[in-house]
């Protein structure tokens, strides 16, 4: 197996129709990243960045080309394997943040590190700690009705980084924010590269972001520019 990089998309191309007619959401892309690095996705809005991130991830297939995950091609693996490696080696931040409404803050960010074989205590305190880094620990015990836009967002985060995951992928994790607490969370995904070793992807389209990126790529109408 070639490790070399984390992830790599070869010659993907999507349709969202199953006719492979129409306008592809993403056409022909060649990508690749490693660890340490921090990848930026930039494009307006429509230009392909959640399909780009979820093909990546595994979360569903191309129309045509391979995406490739931690050296092996995701099509190699069963449904099973594909959703045990995306719990342990994936933190996903979606765009619209996907929260259990009836569970608490902390359980939401929990529930991911049991799933993965964490025992209750260890998960407890690692949740605790995320939660309070980003500055949220006094809402552990909220539900996310009851949190704002920006805090859920921060929920979001910590529970894709929560795991240790060598591959963080955040679609937009700073929409829902003030420009300063939206710096703060791209400063810590920067550190989950630098200083941990992870391979981060982050689909916004905040120029802003550019400064602490390693590597740039351009979306627009499905391409890149
Ligand atoms: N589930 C879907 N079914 C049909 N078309 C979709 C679906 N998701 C996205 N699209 C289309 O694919 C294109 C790219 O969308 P998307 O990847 O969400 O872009 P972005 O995240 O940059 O806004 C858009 O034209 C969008 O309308
Ligand atoms: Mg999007």
């Amino acid at each position: 197996m070639d490790e070399t990089f984390t992830a790599r998309l070869d010659g993907v191309t999507k349709y969202y129709n199953s006719d492979g007619k129409g306008v592809a959401a993403l056409r022909d892309i060649n990508f690749s990243a490693r660890k340490g690095e921090m990848t930026l996705l930039l494009g307006p809005s429509g230009s392909g960045k959640t399909t780009f991130l979820t093909l990546l991830a595994g979360m569903q297939r191309p129309t045509s080309g391979d995406v490739y995950l931690f050296g092996m091609r995701t099509a190699d693996y069963s449904p099973v394997e594909l959703q045990s490696m995306r719990a342990r080696r994936i933190g996903f931040v979606f765009q619209n943040f996907l929260l259990l409404d009836s569970f608490p803050v902390l359980q939401n960010i929990m529930m991911v590190m049991t799933f993965a074989g964490s025992g209750l205590e260890a998960a407890r305190k690692t949740s605790l700690s995320y939660l309070e880094k980003l500055g949220i620990g006094n809402l552990a015990g909220s539900m996310p009705s009851a949190i704002s836009y920006g805090e859920k967002q921060r929920v979001a985060v910590a529970r894709a980084l929560v795991n240790g995951a060598e591959l963080i992928i955040a679609d937009e994790p700073t929409g829902s924010l003030a420009s300063q607490q939206g710096m703060k969370i791209i400063e810590m995904l920067k550190e989950c590269s630098v200083g941990e070793n992870r391979c981060v992807i982050i689909a916004s389209h905040d120029e802003r972001i550019i400064t602490f990126a390693d590597k740039v790529i351009r979306l627009s109408d499905g391409e890149i520019v």
